[in-house]
Protein backbone atom coordinates (compact mmCIF):
# COMPACT_ATOMS: atom_id res chain seq x y z
CA UNK A 1 0.00 0.00 0.00
CA UNK A 2 1.05 3.37 -1.03
CA UNK A 3 -0.21 6.11 0.93
CA UNK A 4 0.20 9.35 -0.45
CA UNK A 5 -0.50 12.68 2.01
CA UNK A 6 -0.67 14.63 -0.72
CA UNK A 7 -4.14 16.77 -0.34
CA UNK A 8 -6.44 17.60 -3.48
CA UNK A 9 -7.18 21.43 -3.48
CA UNK A 10 -10.97 21.49 -3.35
CA UNK A 11 -12.87 23.92 -0.77
CA UNK A 12 -14.09 20.47 0.92
CA UNK A 13 -12.61 18.88 3.45
CA UNK A 14 -9.58 17.28 1.73
CA UNK A 15 -9.54 12.91 2.03
CA UNK A 16 -6.14 11.62 1.71
CA UNK A 17 -5.53 9.06 -1.03
CA UNK A 18 -4.14 6.02 -1.03
CA UNK A 19 -2.77 3.03 -3.81
CA UNK A 20 -3.20 -0.67 -2.26
CA UNK A 21 -0.96 -2.93 -4.38
CA UNK A 22 -2.51 -6.35 -5.03
CA UNK A 23 -6.37 -7.04 -4.81
CA UNK A 24 -5.87 -10.58 -2.78
CA UNK A 25 -7.92 -10.48 0.68
CA UNK A 26 -4.79 -8.35 2.61
CA UNK A 27 -5.37 -5.81 -0.16
CA UNK A 28 -9.34 -5.63 0.13
CA UNK A 29 -9.21 -5.50 3.91
CA UNK A 30 -6.77 -2.64 3.80
CA UNK A 31 -9.17 -1.06 1.45
CA UNK A 32 -12.44 -1.52 3.80
CA UNK A 33 -10.33 -0.48 7.27
CA UNK A 34 -8.54 2.81 5.27
CA UNK A 35 -12.06 3.40 4.32
CA UNK A 36 -13.07 3.85 6.93
CA UNK A 37 -10.31 5.59 8.46
CA UNK A 38 -11.51 8.44 6.05
CA UNK A 39 -9.47 7.87 3.13
CA UNK A 40 -10.15 7.84 -0.70
CA UNK A 41 -8.25 4.34 -1.79
CA UNK A 42 -7.84 2.26 -5.16
CA UNK A 43 -6.72 -1.12 -5.55
CA UNK A 44 -4.57 -2.03 -8.27
CA UNK A 45 -5.08 -5.92 -9.33
CA UNK A 46 -2.65 -7.14 -11.45
CA UNK A 47 -5.45 -9.96 -12.98
CA UNK A 48 -7.70 -9.02 -15.86
CA UNK A 49 -10.82 -10.11 -13.58
CA UNK A 50 -12.05 -11.17 -10.16
CA UNK A 51 -9.55 -13.51 -8.49
CA UNK A 52 -10.89 -17.02 -7.82
CA UNK A 53 -8.06 -18.37 -6.24
CA UNK A 54 -4.84 -17.72 -3.86
CA UNK A 55 -1.52 -19.10 -4.02
CA UNK A 56 -1.21 -19.97 -0.76
CA UNK A 57 -4.50 -21.80 -0.42
CA UNK A 58 -8.62 -22.24 -0.61
CA UNK A 59 -9.17 -22.93 2.81
CA UNK A 60 -8.98 -20.54 5.85
CA UNK A 61 -9.62 -20.15 9.56
CA UNK A 62 -11.33 -17.05 11.21
CA UNK A 63 -11.30 -16.35 14.81
CA UNK A 64 -14.13 -14.57 16.38
CA UNK A 65 -12.35 -11.48 16.52
CA UNK A 66 -11.64 -12.05 12.79
CA UNK A 67 -15.09 -12.36 11.83
CA UNK A 68 -15.78 -9.45 14.12
CA UNK A 69 -13.79 -7.56 12.41
CA UNK A 70 -14.97 -8.51 8.64
CA UNK A 71 -18.22 -7.98 9.99
CA UNK A 72 -18.33 -4.14 10.74
CA UNK A 73 -16.69 -3.66 7.18
CA UNK A 74 -19.58 -5.20 5.49
CA UNK A 75 -23.26 -4.10 5.47
CA UNK A 76 -24.53 -6.93 6.55
CA UNK A 77 -22.34 -8.76 9.02
CA UNK A 78 -24.70 -11.99 8.30
CA UNK A 79 -23.48 -12.45 4.98
CA UNK A 80 -19.88 -13.76 6.65
CA UNK A 81 -21.62 -16.46 8.65
CA UNK A 82 -23.56 -17.41 5.95
CA UNK A 83 -20.76 -18.05 3.74
CA UNK A 84 -18.57 -19.92 6.46
CA UNK A 85 -18.68 -23.52 8.46
CA UNK A 86 -17.67 -23.85 12.11
CA UNK A 87 -14.68 -25.04 13.04
CA UNK A 88 -15.30 -25.61 17.32
CA UNK A 89 -13.00 -28.14 17.59
CA UNK A 90 -9.24 -28.17 16.87
CA UNK A 91 -8.10 -32.39 17.11
CA UNK A 92 -4.64 -33.80 16.80
CA UNK A 93 -4.93 -37.66 16.15
CA UNK A 94 -1.39 -39.61 15.73
CA UNK A 95 -1.87 -42.29 12.99
CA UNK A 96 0.00 -45.46 13.09
CA UNK A 97 0.73 -46.32 9.32
CA UNK A 98 1.53 -49.92 9.52
CA UNK A 99 -1.45 -50.21 11.92
CA UNK A 100 -4.20 -48.45 10.67
CA UNK A 101 -5.40 -47.14 13.75
CA UNK A 102 -5.07 -43.53 15.15
CA UNK A 103 -5.64 -41.79 18.77
CA UNK A 104 -6.54 -38.71 19.75
CA UNK A 105 -3.33 -36.80 21.28
CA UNK A 106 -5.45 -33.28 21.77
CA UNK A 107 -8.93 -32.38 21.39
CA UNK A 108 -9.45 -28.41 22.35
CA UNK A 109 -13.40 -27.91 21.93
CA UNK A 110 -13.32 -24.30 22.52
CA UNK A 111 -11.36 -23.40 19.23
CA UNK A 112 -14.07 -21.50 18.27
CA UNK A 113 -13.12 -21.07 14.28
CA UNK A 114 -15.09 -20.91 11.66
CA UNK A 115 -13.76 -21.85 7.89
CA UNK A 116 -13.99 -20.03 4.73
CA UNK A 117 -13.00 -20.61 1.02
CA UNK A 118 -11.01 -18.07 0.39
CA UNK A 119 -12.53 -17.10 -2.88
CA UNK A 120 -15.77 -16.46 -1.02
CA UNK A 121 -14.41 -14.36 1.63
CA UNK A 122 -12.73 -12.47 -0.99
CA UNK A 123 -15.74 -12.32 -2.88
CA UNK A 124 -17.72 -10.71 -0.06
CA UNK A 125 -15.33 -8.21 0.97
CA UNK A 126 -14.90 -7.57 -2.81
CA UNK A 127 -18.82 -6.74 -3.57
CA UNK A 128 -18.74 -4.93 -0.64
CA UNK A 129 -16.25 -1.96 -1.49
CA UNK A 130 -18.07 0.92 -3.16
CA UNK A 131 -17.60 -0.29 -7.40
CA UNK A 132 -14.55 1.25 -9.09
CA UNK A 133 -12.30 0.89 -6.37
CA UNK A 134 -10.65 -2.06 -7.65
CA UNK A 135 -8.64 -1.60 -10.96
CA UNK A 136 -8.18 -4.64 -12.54
CA UNK A 137 -5.06 -4.04 -14.49
CA UNK A 138 -3.87 -7.00 -17.02
CA UNK A 139 -0.77 -8.43 -15.36
CA UNK A 140 1.21 -5.17 -15.34
CA UNK A 141 2.33 -4.75 -11.67
CA UNK A 142 2.93 -8.05 -9.98
CA UNK A 143 2.60 -7.92 -5.50
CA UNK A 144 0.93 -10.92 -4.81
CA UNK A 145 1.54 -11.96 -1.36
CA UNK A 146 4.37 -13.58 -0.33
CA UNK A 147 5.95 -12.95 -3.31
CA UNK A 148 5.66 -9.13 -3.46
CA UNK A 149 7.41 -7.31 -6.29
CA UNK A 150 7.24 -4.15 -3.99
CA UNK A 151 8.75 -5.67 -1.09
CA UNK A 152 11.43 -7.00 -3.47
CA UNK A 153 12.22 -3.19 -4.47
CA UNK A 154 12.79 -2.12 -1.08
CA UNK A 155 14.42 -5.14 0.14
CA UNK A 156 16.25 -6.53 -3.65
CA UNK A 157 18.06 -9.24 -1.54
CA UNK A 158 15.74 -10.51 0.49
CA UNK A 159 15.14 -14.41 0.33
CA UNK A 160 12.13 -16.75 0.78
CA UNK A 161 12.88 -19.49 2.83
CA UNK A 162 11.76 -22.91 1.68
CA UNK A 163 10.46 -24.91 4.25
CA UNK A 164 11.71 -28.36 4.07
CA UNK A 165 8.69 -29.52 2.76
CA UNK A 166 5.90 -29.06 0.20
CA UNK A 167 1.98 -29.44 0.36
CA UNK A 168 -0.38 -31.73 -1.31
CA UNK A 169 -3.73 -30.55 -1.36
CA UNK A 170 -7.28 -30.77 -3.36
CA UNK A 171 -10.96 -30.25 -2.49
CA UNK A 172 -13.11 -32.58 -3.24
CA UNK A 173 -16.82 -31.62 -4.14
CA UNK A 174 -19.15 -34.26 -2.55
CA UNK A 175 -22.73 -32.69 -3.78
CA UNK A 176 -24.81 -34.65 -5.17
CA UNK A 177 -22.82 -37.81 -3.39
CA UNK A 178 -23.22 -37.78 -0.45
CA UNK A 179 -24.21 -41.27 -0.10
CA UNK A 180 -20.95 -41.98 -2.28
CA UNK A 181 -19.01 -44.94 -0.23
CA UNK A 182 -15.67 -42.73 0.48
CA UNK A 183 -18.30 -40.06 1.57
CA UNK A 184 -20.10 -42.27 4.23
CA UNK A 185 -16.99 -43.67 4.97
CA UNK A 186 -14.74 -40.55 5.88
CA UNK A 187 -18.02 -39.76 7.99
CA UNK A 188 -17.74 -42.56 10.18
CA UNK A 189 -14.36 -41.97 10.75
CA UNK A 190 -14.03 -38.33 11.19
CA UNK A 191 -17.46 -37.84 13.04
CA UNK A 192 -17.05 -34.27 13.52
CA UNK A 193 -16.32 -33.54 10.37
CA UNK A 194 -18.13 -29.61 9.23
CA UNK A 195 -16.81 -28.76 13.06
CA UNK A 196 -13.50 -29.87 13.35
CA UNK A 197 -9.89 -28.89 12.11
CA UNK A 198 -8.35 -32.22 12.38
CA UNK A 199 -4.84 -32.57 12.01
CA UNK A 200 -3.36 -36.23 11.45
CA UNK A 201 0.45 -36.86 12.38
CA UNK A 202 2.57 -39.47 11.13
CA UNK A 203 6.05 -40.74 11.37
CA UNK A 204 7.48 -37.34 9.32
CA UNK A 205 4.38 -36.09 7.92
CA UNK A 206 1.24 -34.21 8.75
CA UNK A 207 -2.16 -33.35 6.73
CA UNK A 208 -5.01 -31.26 7.67
CA UNK A 209 -8.39 -32.08 6.96
CA UNK A 210 -11.89 -30.44 7.33
CA UNK A 211 -15.12 -29.54 5.53
CA UNK A 212 -16.02 -25.98 3.72
CA UNK A 213 -19.14 -24.94 2.80
CA UNK A 214 -21.28 -26.40 0.18
CA UNK A 215 -20.13 -30.44 0.54
CA UNK A 216 -16.20 -29.69 0.10
CA UNK A 217 -13.72 -31.23 1.62
CA UNK A 218 -10.73 -29.54 2.35
CA UNK A 219 -6.95 -31.38 2.67
CA UNK A 220 -3.85 -30.81 2.82
CA UNK A 221 -0.57 -33.09 3.24
CA UNK A 222 2.83 -31.88 3.78
CA UNK A 223 5.66 -34.01 2.89
CA UNK A 224 9.81 -33.52 3.41
CA UNK A 225 11.35 -33.09 0.09
CA UNK A 226 14.44 -30.99 -1.34
CA UNK A 227 13.04 -27.65 -3.03
CA UNK A 228 11.79 -28.09 -6.40
CA UNK A 229 12.29 -25.73 -9.15
CA UNK A 230 9.53 -23.53 -9.88
CA UNK A 231 8.83 -21.84 -12.78
CA UNK A 232 7.62 -18.36 -12.78
CA UNK A 233 5.92 -16.15 -9.99
CA UNK A 234 4.01 -19.35 -8.28
CA UNK A 235 4.63 -21.03 -5.36
CA UNK A 236 2.40 -23.68 -7.01
CA UNK A 237 3.56 -26.60 -9.02
CA UNK A 238 1.65 -28.41 -11.72
CA UNK A 239 1.91 -31.96 -11.21
CA UNK A 240 1.64 -34.66 -13.80
CA UNK A 241 -0.66 -37.86 -13.73
CA UNK A 242 2.42 -40.09 -12.32
CA UNK A 243 2.96 -37.58 -9.74
CA UNK A 244 -0.88 -38.04 -8.79
CA UNK A 245 -0.28 -41.43 -8.81
CA UNK A 246 2.49 -41.71 -7.07
CA UNK A 247 0.64 -39.80 -4.68
CA UNK A 248 -2.54 -41.77 -4.15
CA UNK A 249 -0.03 -45.32 -3.34
CA UNK A 250 1.80 -43.02 -0.57
CA UNK A 251 -1.49 -42.00 1.03
CA UNK A 252 -2.51 -45.64 1.20
CA UNK A 253 0.89 -46.23 2.85
CA UNK A 254 0.48 -43.70 5.08
CA UNK A 255 -2.98 -42.88 6.52
CA UNK A 256 -6.19 -44.31 7.23
CA UNK A 257 -8.22 -45.71 4.08
CA UNK A 258 -11.04 -43.73 4.66
CA UNK A 259 -8.49 -39.97 4.02
CA UNK A 260 -6.59 -42.06 1.45
CA UNK A 261 -9.89 -42.57 -0.51
CA UNK A 262 -10.86 -39.05 0.00
CA UNK A 263 -7.72 -37.93 -1.26
CA UNK A 264 -7.74 -40.29 -4.79
CA UNK A 265 -11.23 -39.39 -5.32
CA UNK A 266 -10.06 -35.34 -5.26
CA UNK A 267 -9.88 -34.05 -8.55
CA UNK A 268 -6.56 -31.87 -9.92
CA UNK A 269 -4.87 -31.84 -6.74
CA UNK A 270 -1.79 -29.79 -6.64
CA UNK A 271 1.31 -28.89 -5.12
CA UNK A 272 2.19 -25.90 -3.01
CA UNK A 273 5.63 -25.40 -2.09
CA UNK A 274 5.85 -23.88 1.66
CA UNK A 275 8.10 -20.88 2.06
CA UNK A 276 8.74 -18.27 4.59
CA UNK A 277 10.68 -15.47 5.40
CA UNK A 278 13.08 -14.52 8.56
CA UNK A 279 11.62 -11.72 10.14
CA UNK A 280 11.72 -8.06 8.39
CA UNK A 281 13.13 -5.44 10.77
CA UNK A 282 10.84 -2.76 8.86
CA UNK A 283 7.50 -2.81 7.04
CA UNK A 284 7.49 0.63 5.99
CA UNK A 285 9.78 3.02 3.91
CA UNK A 286 8.80 7.13 3.89
CA UNK A 287 5.12 6.57 2.80
CA UNK A 288 5.18 2.85 1.34
CA UNK A 289 4.02 0.18 3.19
CA UNK A 290 3.71 -3.46 3.81
CA UNK A 291 0.55 -5.11 4.72
CA UNK A 292 -0.17 -9.37 4.67
CA UNK A 293 1.74 -11.74 3.14
CA UNK A 294 4.04 -9.21 1.62
CA UNK A 295 5.13 -7.86 5.33
CA UNK A 296 5.18 -11.70 6.66
CA UNK A 297 5.37 -14.84 4.63
CA UNK A 298 4.61 -17.47 6.47
CA UNK A 299 3.56 -21.28 6.77
CA UNK A 300 -0.10 -22.27 7.39
CA UNK A 301 0.70 -24.24 10.09
CA UNK A 302 -0.64 -21.61 12.99
CA UNK A 303 -3.54 -20.56 10.67
CA UNK A 304 -2.43 -17.24 10.80
CA UNK A 305 -1.69 -15.50 6.98
CA UNK A 306 -5.85 -14.00 6.56
CA UNK A 307 -5.70 -13.38 10.94
CA UNK A 308 -2.10 -11.45 10.56
CA UNK A 309 -3.70 -9.98 6.99
CA UNK A 310 -6.44 -8.55 8.63
CA UNK A 311 -5.30 -7.40 11.68
CA UNK A 312 -2.53 -5.16 9.58
CA UNK A 313 -5.27 -3.63 8.01
CA UNK A 314 -7.44 -2.87 11.19
CA UNK A 315 -4.28 -1.15 13.00
CA UNK A 316 -2.93 0.25 9.83
CA UNK A 317 -6.64 2.18 9.94
CA UNK A 318 -6.53 2.83 13.10
CA UNK A 319 -3.45 4.25 13.01
CA UNK A 320 -3.93 5.99 10.51
CA UNK A 321 -7.16 7.69 11.97
CA UNK A 322 -5.63 8.34 15.10
CA UNK A 323 -2.40 9.75 13.17
CA UNK A 324 -4.10 12.08 10.42
CA UNK A 325 -2.92 12.68 7.07
CA UNK A 326 -0.52 15.15 8.66
CA UNK A 327 1.20 12.46 10.79
CA UNK A 328 1.61 9.78 8.44
CA UNK A 329 5.25 9.02 9.83
CA UNK A 330 3.98 8.73 13.28
CA UNK A 331 0.81 6.88 12.00
CA UNK A 332 3.08 4.57 10.12
CA UNK A 333 5.62 4.14 12.85
CA UNK A 334 3.14 3.02 15.34
CA UNK A 335 1.59 0.32 12.57
CA UNK A 336 4.84 -1.37 12.32
CA UNK A 337 5.78 -1.18 16.25
CA UNK A 338 2.73 -2.89 16.79
CA UNK A 339 2.52 -5.13 14.10
CA UNK A 340 5.99 -6.25 14.13
CA UNK A 341 6.77 -8.05 17.28
CA UNK A 342 3.71 -10.11 17.06
CA UNK A 343 3.55 -11.13 12.99
CA UNK A 344 7.04 -11.61 13.97
CA UNK A 345 6.56 -13.96 16.46
CA UNK A 346 3.86 -16.14 14.45
CA UNK A 347 5.99 -16.58 11.84
CA UNK A 348 8.84 -18.04 13.90
CA UNK A 349 5.91 -20.02 16.26
CA UNK A 350 4.10 -21.59 12.96
CA UNK A 351 7.60 -22.51 11.34
CA UNK A 352 8.71 -24.55 14.62
CA UNK A 353 5.38 -26.10 14.93
CA UNK A 354 5.44 -27.11 11.04
CA UNK A 355 8.92 -28.39 11.49
CA UNK A 356 8.01 -30.19 14.42
CA UNK A 357 4.99 -31.74 13.27
CA UNK A 358 7.15 -32.91 9.95
CA UNK A 359 9.79 -34.63 12.64
CA UNK A 360 12.12 -32.00 11.35
CA UNK A 361 15.26 -30.71 13.58
CA UNK A 362 14.27 -27.87 16.21
CA UNK A 363 15.90 -26.55 18.79
CA UNK A 364 15.50 -27.74 21.92
CA UNK A 365 13.28 -31.06 20.78
CA UNK A 366 13.49 -34.27 20.21
CA UNK A 367 12.85 -35.11 16.59
CA UNK A 368 8.96 -35.49 17.10
CA UNK A 369 7.55 -38.66 16.92
CA UNK A 370 3.52 -38.85 17.63
CA UNK A 371 3.59 -42.47 18.87
CA UNK A 372 6.56 -42.15 21.22
CA UNK A 373 6.05 -38.16 22.14
CA UNK A 374 4.83 -37.02 25.04
CA UNK A 375 1.93 -35.31 26.45
CA UNK A 376 3.70 -31.98 26.72
CA UNK A 377 5.00 -32.06 23.85
CA UNK A 378 1.38 -32.40 22.24
CA UNK A 379 0.17 -29.64 23.87
CA UNK A 380 2.82 -26.83 21.99
CA UNK A 381 0.38 -28.95 18.78
CA UNK A 382 -2.61 -27.41 19.97
CA UNK A 383 -3.73 -23.90 17.65
CA UNK A 384 -4.34 -22.01 20.82
CA UNK A 385 0.02 -22.13 22.30
CA UNK A 386 0.09 -19.44 19.50
CA UNK A 387 1.92 -16.54 20.62
CA UNK A 388 -1.00 -13.67 20.97
CA UNK A 389 -3.83 -16.04 20.84
CA UNK A 390 -5.94 -14.49 22.91
CA UNK A 391 -5.15 -11.01 22.26
CA UNK A 392 -3.42 -8.69 20.01
CA UNK A 393 -2.14 -4.82 20.82
CA UNK A 394 -4.06 -2.31 19.31
CA UNK A 395 -3.07 1.84 19.43
CA UNK A 396 -3.72 3.32 22.45
CA UNK A 397 -7.15 4.60 22.92
CA UNK A 398 -8.68 2.47 19.89
CA UNK A 399 -10.94 -0.57 19.63
CA UNK A 400 -11.70 -2.34 16.74
CA UNK A 401 -15.00 -2.38 16.37
C1 LIG B 1 -5.90 -12.26 15.13
O1 LIG B 1 -5.47 -13.13 16.12
C2 LIG B 1 -5.15 -12.52 17.32
C3 LIG B 1 -4.52 -13.52 18.17
O2 LIG B 1 -3.30 -13.82 17.61
C4 LIG B 1 -6.38 -11.91 17.90
O3 LIG B 1 -6.13 -11.32 19.16
C5 LIG B 1 -6.85 -10.86 16.94
O4 LIG B 1 -7.99 -10.24 17.43
C6 LIG B 1 -7.09 -11.47 15.61
N1 LIG B 1 -7.41 -10.41 14.75
C7 LIG B 1 -8.19 -10.52 13.75
C8 LIG B 1 -8.56 -9.30 13.02
O5 LIG B 1 -8.59 -11.61 13.45
C1 LIG C 1 -8.59 -40.31 16.54
O1 LIG C 1 -8.32 -41.24 17.55
C2 LIG C 1 -9.45 -41.85 18.17
C3 LIG C 1 -8.97 -42.83 19.22
O2 LIG C 1 -8.20 -42.18 20.21
C4 LIG C 1 -10.27 -42.58 17.14
O3 LIG C 1 -11.45 -43.08 17.75
C5 LIG C 1 -10.65 -41.63 16.03
O4 LIG C 1 -11.32 -42.32 15.00
C6 LIG C 1 -9.41 -40.99 15.46
N1 LIG C 1 -9.83 -39.99 14.52
C7 LIG C 1 -9.39 -39.99 13.28
C8 LIG C 1 -9.94 -38.91 12.46
O5 LIG C 1 -8.58 -40.77 12.87
C1 LIG D 1 -6.22 8.07 25.92
O1 LIG D 1 -7.42 8.36 26.59
C2 LIG D 1 -7.23 8.82 27.94
C3 LIG D 1 -8.59 8.95 28.58
O2 LIG D 1 -9.58 9.23 27.64
C4 LIG D 1 -6.43 10.11 27.94
O3 LIG D 1 -6.22 10.53 29.25
C5 LIG D 1 -5.10 9.85 27.25
O4 LIG D 1 -4.38 11.07 27.14
C6 LIG D 1 -5.31 9.28 25.84
N1 LIG D 1 -4.01 8.93 25.28
C7 LIG D 1 -3.67 9.25 24.03
C8 LIG D 1 -2.32 8.81 23.59
O5 LIG D 1 -4.39 9.86 23.29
Amino acid sequence: MEGQGEEIKKPTKPKAKAVIVGGSIAGLSCAHALISAGWDVVVVEKSSAPLTGSPTGAGLGLEQSARKQIGAWLRRAQRLHDATVPLAVDQNNATDSEKKVSRVLTRDEEFNFRAAHWTDLHGLLREELPPSVVLWCYGVMCSYGCLSSIRQSFLPDLKLRYSGYCAWRGILDFSGQENLEAILGIKRAYPDLGKCLYFDLGSGTHSVFYELLNKRLNWIWYINQPEPELKGSSVTMKVSSEMIQDMHREAEKVWLPELARIMKETKEPFINVIYDCDPLEKIFWDNVVLVGDAAHPTTPHGLRSTNMSISDAAVLGLCLKKWGVENLHSALHEYQSLRLPVTSKQVLHSRRLGRIKQGLPVAGWQRFDPTTSSREEWQELQQKSMPFFNEVPLPENSSIQ
